[in-house]
């Protein structure tokens, strides 16, 4: 496996790497999920490459950018067990050069939930993913569901940009228990881990009440907030939404998606579930 820090030594080894390239853009801090990216992309591309990047510019300053886990030598071993061929693993200045001047700004599906909480935390993701898919031009590049709205603005991206890349959105990955994986997990301490169990739990009865035929968004929303809250959760939204749009809808006749984002404590949790309607 092949580790990149600078541009320079990104483009010698892309030369070298057969085609397909399969890109698994990251964070870092490794969990099942993102291994389950690589997985995949190693089962379907000729090639894998996984980029490790805390990206600066979608974190809002009272955020946890500087305490972000950052455990790169773990995370290249993994890479390197799930067959990984490359890895770019740049510095701030080798993503941002002095001078960068250029955001990419997706509205549509930004514009409601995780866009309200967290304004231009979505700029900061299209403008960081644009940036990377040029730098390695994959045929692919995979993204995990758990980050639901983030997958619905890299596919708006990729298609209003026109970019050469096929977007592969993967499943969740989650505890026997249901919690979602991620890398944010690690601040829970086990008191708030078993009560963030609330958040999943919500929405999977959600699902269960929308496969027995309840259409009513609005309901589907009380009887997930009576959940989260009766588990002491801060709920910033618990909405069901058209699953490309992102828009609120109320009556549930096609699929769509149940989304939350809840804090247990200091820790911010999001998670998400289909919702299918019966036939
Ligand atoms: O999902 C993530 O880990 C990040 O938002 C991404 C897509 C790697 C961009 O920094």
């Amino acid at each position: 496996m092949i580790v990149a820090r600078t541009r320079a030594e990104l483009e010698t080894a892309l030369a070298r790497l057969p085609r397909p390239l399969g890109a698994v853009p990251t964070m870092g801090a490794l969990h099942a999920g993102h291994l389950s990216l690589a997985r995949r992309a190693r089962a379907e591309n000729a090639s894998v490459a996984l980029t490790i990047f805390v990206n600066p510019t979608q974190f809002l300053p009272h955020e946890d950018f500087e305490r972000y886990p950052r455990p790169l030598e773990q995370d290249l071993a993994l890479a390197e067990e799930v067959g990984v061929d490359l890895v770019f693993a740049p510095p701030v200045e080798e993503v941002y050069p002095p001078g960068f001047a250029t955001t990419v700004s997706v509205a549509g599906p930004s514009q409601h939930w995780e866009g309200v909480c967290r304004p231009g935390h979505f700029t900061g993701v299209a403008t960081v993913v644009t940036r990377l898919l040029n730098l390695l031009r994959p045929e692919r590049a995979y993204f995990g569901e758990k980050d639901y709205q983030q997958l619905q603005v890299v596919r708006r991206l990729v298609s209003d940009l026109a970019l050469p890349v096929e977007i592969v959105g993967c499943p969740t990955v989650r505890d026997p228990d249901g919690l979602a994986l991620s890398s944010r997990n690690v601040y829970l301490s086990p008191e708030e881990r078993q009560r963030a169990l609330a958040l999943s739990r919500a929405l999977f009865t959600a699902a269960e009440r929308v496969a027995a035929g309840e259409r009513d968004a609005r309901a589907l929303e009380a009887l997930m907030h009576q959940h989260v809250s009766a588990a002491g959760l801060e709920v910033d939204y618990l909405a069901v939404v058209d699953p490309v749009s992102l828009e609120p809808v109320s009556e549930i006749r096609h699929p769509a998606r149940a989304l939350g984002a809840v804090r247990v404590g200091t820790v911010r949790l999001i998670d998400n579930v289909a919702l299918v309607p019966p036939p």
